[in-house]
């Protein structure tokens, strides 16, 4: 089986500001130094700090990661950052249909897919969220919402999703403090490894990294990382401090 690298990622969502940026970076990167060897681990600021994110990790292991992008190269979009200009900035992930984009501001699957689209054509690492709603998994239709959500997948071939990183993040988890059990994100977890190997190749489904996301914490990290099908974690609240991000990390890779 081919071995899947641990990815951690800091989404600090519409926080921080550059002074912040500088501080974080300045203490993270000396308690990261010696886990970046056996992770990647990946910080998503506000667009508009993205240069000067991608300038200060310069030299280090350090990824930076946009929080989203548009969906087309250029055009009449105002307000909306292509993943061209991504590429130009030489941010090389970008976070898709995160929840908050989702719901707050009403991104529906098409929009979804149409980003994944205009990302995969600049080359850039896709992080592919998913997750159902509290009233969606009362009402177990938890598998048939992950599934309407990774459907717009089959319009791409292997080759094209070769760096596809899937995160599950169950809407009723994020910034509640109520995380998913590691026993409730292993179950989705599985059935969306199972999904890309029968939609996509099992080669891919092998190699896929899928992150768990919602109320991460330094004390859940192992536990939650223990599970087969959990490589990674998209972190929100608990990313904003570099102690508690790296102590993140730290406990995620001694599971
Ligand atoms: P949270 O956010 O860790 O604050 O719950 C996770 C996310 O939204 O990616």
């Amino acid at each position: 089986m081919e071995k899947r690298i641990p990815l951690f990622i800091a989404n600090w969502k519409m926080n921080k500001t550059s002074k912040d940026i500088l501080s974080f970076v300045g203490v993270f990167k000396e308690l990261v130094k010696g886990m970046t060897h056996s992770c990647e681990i990946v910080l998503a600021p506000a667009a508009v700090y993205l240069a000067e994110l991608i300038s200060v990790t310069q030299n280090t292991l350090i990824k930076v990661a946009a929080q989203n992008c548009g969906g087309s190269k250029s055009g009449a979009f105002t307000g909306e950052v292509s993943p061209l200009m991504l590429r130009d900035l030489q941010v090389a992930w970008v976070i898709l249909g995160h929840s908050e984009r989702r719901h707050i501001f009403k991104e529906d699957d098409s929009l979804v897919n149409l980003k994944l689209k205009a990302a995969l054509e600049e080359d850039l690492t896709p992080v592919f969220c998913v997750g159902e709603k509290l009233e969606e998994r009362k009402a177990k239709n938890t598998f048939a919402v992950i599934e309407r959500q990774l459907e717009g997948l089959k319009s791409f071939s292997e080759s094209q999703l070769r760096s596809l990183v899937i995160a599950y993040e169950p809407v009723w988890a994020i910034g509640t403090g109520e995380n998913a059990s590691p026993e409730q994100a292993q179950e989705v977890h599985s059935f969306i490894r199972k999904w890309l190997s029968n939609n996509i190749s099992p080669t891919f489904a092998n190699r896929t990294r899928i992150l768990y996301g919602g109320s991460v914490k330094a004390d859940n990290s192992t536990a939650l990382m223990v599970m087969v099908d959990v490589d990674g974690l998209l972190v929100g609240g608990a990313s904003l401090d570099p102690l508690s991000f790296s102590e993140i990390v730290r406990q995620g890779l001694n599971s």
